[in-house]
């Protein structure tokens, strides 16, 4: 009998990520815009919300473009929850990036290099293009082969007549070794559903035509179905294409650095593009726009702790503000008078009074007991955790005196001491324990300022 052997199936564990804003879905708002206490893993903060409600509405309707957005508060208050709700309601088609203002320091780069190019990657820019295409379903293909230059026994690709087949007509091509080449690599054949940009001969393998039963070899096919291409074999077509700025400026990049030069060394990877490409692409894009071949969407920059930043930075953006292409800009701080960096200058948030003068403020404030219990509630359903009532409650106490963020990190703590201890709930205890073992930050100042002769102090 030959010998076989059964290997037990161990269940593959998903590893789940987890991050500290996951179960914001969105900014839990109504119809009307106002904020329900608990919707889409928001809790309280309702102002805030509302605020931030008004401001997707104005950015989805286009009326926001150059204005900025401060939201203000103290520490662990959802500064950057309400952000991430804000990207949340945008959905995926405005670009929404998120950067911390501590990234603009790189010893590589200049501030204002990484600068632009946030910017640029937050202004999205449909383009609609006519294209001259053959489309239709492959009726016939027929690839005709010569030697090969260097080696007589092996066979290229020399040219290709094929038919192709639309609802209206059929039409019959020859082409070069170019399209010959594709229609092999592709792997394509009859039955299939193919498009050839007349002007550059790219291949694009559609699908298999519902229509078609030459194609059809199994019974189980996991190639796309798609109807047969109804009109003219040789038509326009209008193709629709989502880039950003900075997505445009690569481009560019590339095309220019090509040449000779790149063919032998592999062309180097530009660390940071020119200017003139940059000015460039803006005077395409806008003429794409007057010519109706281009809309600009603008999407958002969010440069969380944005304290960090210094004078030349908060400058240069309140510049950057002034200029045609650019997207909405929010700041999050938590500081109050705080010194402007790279400055001696004091001023509210720490940032330059100029720009707070340009900007609409969002304050987020501290949570009463009963939010941070909603809060979390939401968090342990999150991490999948078991609380039980008075745990709840002690987390509560605890969060709502020192601060929400520390009642989170004890959420997760008090977890792990429950399932060391093999229970699969977490009791007050558990929380009680994890608490004594650390420190929130007041008692982390107390303790310190208690030692702090007996502290190493270089
Ligand atoms: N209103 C809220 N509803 C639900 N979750 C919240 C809310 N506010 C804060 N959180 C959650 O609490 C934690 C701390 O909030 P967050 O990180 O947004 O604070 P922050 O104001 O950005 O603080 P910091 O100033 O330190 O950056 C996060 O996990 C966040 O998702
Ligand atoms: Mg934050």
């Amino acid at each position: 009998m030959a010998s076989i052997k059964e290997i037990p199936t161990t269940p593959t564990t998903r590893f789940e990520r987890i991050g500290a804003h996951t179960h914001i879905k969105g900014l839990g708002l109504d119809e009307n815009l106002q904020a329900i206490k608990v919707k889409d893993g928001m809790v309280g903060q309702e102002k805030a919300r509302e605020a931030a409600g008004l401001i997707v509405k104005m950015i989805k309707e286009g009326k926001l473009s150059g204005k900025s957005i401060i939201i203000a508060g103290p520490p662990g208050t959802g500064k950057t929850a309400i952000a991430v709700a804000i990207s949340r309601e945008l959905g995926a088609n405005v670009p929404f990036i998120q950067m911390s203002g501590s990234e603009v320091y790189s010893s590589e780069r200049k501030k204002t290099e990484i600068l632009i190019e946030a910017i640029r990657k937050c202004i999205g820019i449909e383009i609609h293009e006519m294209r001259k295409v053959y489309e239709g379903e492959l009726t016939t293909v027929d690839i005709k082969t010569a030697p090969h230059p260097y080696n007589p026994y092996q066979k290229i690709p020399e040219s290709v007549r094929l038919t192709l087949r639309t609802t209206e007509e059929e039409k019959s091509i020859e082409a070069g070794a170019q399209i010959a080449q594709q229609i092999i690599q592709e792997g394509i054949t009859e039955g299939n559903v193919i498009q050839i940009d007349a002007e550059t001969g790219r291949v694009a393998n559609l699908g298999l035509s519902t229509e078609s039963t030459k194609g059809k070899t199994y019974d189980v096919d996991t190639t796309r179905k798609i109807p047969r291409p109804n009109g003219k074999v040789l038509k326009e077509k209008e193709f629709v294409y989502m880039l950003t700025l900075a997505d445009l400026d690569e481009l560019n990049a590339r095309q220019r650095q090509g040449g000779l030069f790149s063919m032998f060394f592999g062309g180097s990877e530009t660390k940071e593009i020119d200017t003139e490409i940059r000015m460039a692409v803006d005077q395409q894009v806008k003429e794409w726009v007057d010519n109706g071949k281009a809309y600009i969407h603008p999407g958002v920059l969010f440069i969380d702790d944005s304290h960090l930043l210094d004078l030349e930075a908060f400058s240069f953006l309140g510049r950057a503000m002034e200029s045609e292409l650019v997207p909405i800009i929010i700041l999050a701080t938590n500081r109050g008078i705080a010194r402007i960096r790279g400055t001696d200058i004091k001023s509210p948030l720490g940032f330059p009074v100029d720009l707070i003068d340009r900007s609409v403020i969002i304050a987020t404030q501290p949570y009463d007991i009963e939010s941070v219990k909603e809060i979390l509630r939401i968090r342990s359903a999150e991490e999948k955790i078991k609380l039980d009532k008075n745990a709840l409650e002690k987390l509560a106490e605890v969060g709502a005196k020192s601060s929400l963020r520390y009642a989170v990190q004890l959420l997760s703590l008090a977890a792990q001491n429950a399932k060391t201890a093999k229970k699969d709930k977490v009791t007050v205890e558990d929380v009680q324990r994890v608490d004594d073992l650390f420190m929130d930050m007041t008692e982390a100042a107390e303790y310190l300022r208690k030692h702090e002769e007996k502290m190493m102090i270089h």
